[in-house]
């Protein structure tokens, strides 16, 4: 049995990223229902923000209980670990997590070992994404008693890792050092990617930007189309946060004025935000980021479709 599917509890090794404001119980439950893992991202199905860590878990807890619903399958929760979640707003949400069954967290930032053997202990199966990979890190991760890792490379959709290596090189690197499974995440859109990413090491995907090509991701239909009418040399880079950030985006004006700034030596430009880029399809008000692959997606399909052919790149 593939290694992913027995330590998640499903049948085929594709696991949704979870990918801020797009997520929403209808796009996890079809995730889980195609028998993939769906992860619930943050703000997901949320119409607006929270404050408070208080009023982000109870706002999540009727999403949870709302995806519980839709599917009796498992799913995932996004989290921050500690050194990133200052305000605790995870904490608060995995406490709800905790009271509602959610069965897997899917953690970025920093590894906190004391952490994970906490998440552990109450029950979780926990995938590791380090936001910044490196060989150490995934072997570290392992140590900590993490389940599933992901290798991600600089193709990915949202905050790319600024190191410039790519998903299949990363990928073989990880899976090379540890023995847990290792899950591709970075352009992994179709069957071919998939069984490419298979071939140096990975037991699953961890796919963003295809699960945003879908018909049940809650972004808008003109964010959907302008990914898909857009070629793959016309993507820009931006970078954000001194460096430590990058985006790679459909060419509109927040992502242009960015590069601008960046080239007259602004590395914290403005990148508005993925409620107005993403989630409501205004293009001129925020981002719009994707997988260096996105141009390699031709249509949008069901999550189960979805599910089934990047399955098939792993032999399921
Ligand atoms: C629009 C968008 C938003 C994202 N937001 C988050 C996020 O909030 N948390 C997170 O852990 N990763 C986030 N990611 C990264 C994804 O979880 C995942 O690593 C990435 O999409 C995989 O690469 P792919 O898009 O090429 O499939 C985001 C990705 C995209 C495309």
């Amino acid at each position: 049995m593939n290694r992913v599917c027995g330590i998640l509890g499903i049948t085929k090794p594709v696991v949704q990223a979870p990918m801020t404001w797009i997520t929403s119980p209808e796009l996890a439950a079809a995730v889980s229902n195609a028998r993939g893992l769906g992860v619930l991202g943050f703000n997901a199905g949320f119409e607006t923000g929270k404050a408070t860590p208080e009023e982000t878990a109870e706002e999540m807890r009727k999403v949870i209980r709302k995806t519980k619903e839709l599917t009796d399958r498992p799913f995932g929760m996004n989290v921050m670990t500690s050194a990133f979640d200052g305000a605790g707003f995870s904490k608060a949400t995995i406490e709800v997590c905790k009271g509602e069954g959610v069965k897997v967290l899917v953690a970025i930032g920093a590894l906190d070992t004391e952490q994970i053997k906490e998440w552990k202990d109450a029950g979780f199966k926990v995938i590791y994404r380090d936001m910044y990979p490196t060989v150490a890190s995934a072997k570290a991760a392992e140590e900590a008693g993490v389940d599933v890792i992901v290798a991600t490379g600089c193709d990915e959709g949202g905050g790319m890792p600024v190191e410039a290596t790519g998903t299949m090189v990363k990928t073989a690197l990880m899976a090379d050092a540890v023995s847990i499974p290792v899950l591709a995440a970075g352009g992994i859109v179709n069957e071919a990617m998939a069984k490419a990413s298979a071939c140096v090491g990975a037991e699953g995907a961890y796919a963003g930007t295809r699960f945003v090509l879908s018909k049940e991701c809650r972004a808008a239909q003109a964010t959907k189309d302008d990914i898909l009418n857009t070629g793959a040399d016309d993507l820009i880079v931006l970078t954000e946060a001194d460096g430590y950030v990058k985006w790679r985006c459909t060419p509109h004006k927040v992502a242009k004025e960015a590069v601008e700034q960046n080239n007259q030596g602004n590395m914290k430009p403005s990148t508005g935000s993925f409620y107005h880029g993403m989630l409501k399809g205004d293009l001129e008000a925020g981002i719009n980021t994707v997988s260096s692959a996105a141009s390699l997606i031709r249509s949008i399909d069901s999550c189960e479709d979805i599910v089934n052919e990047l399955a098939r790149g792993y032999g399921c």
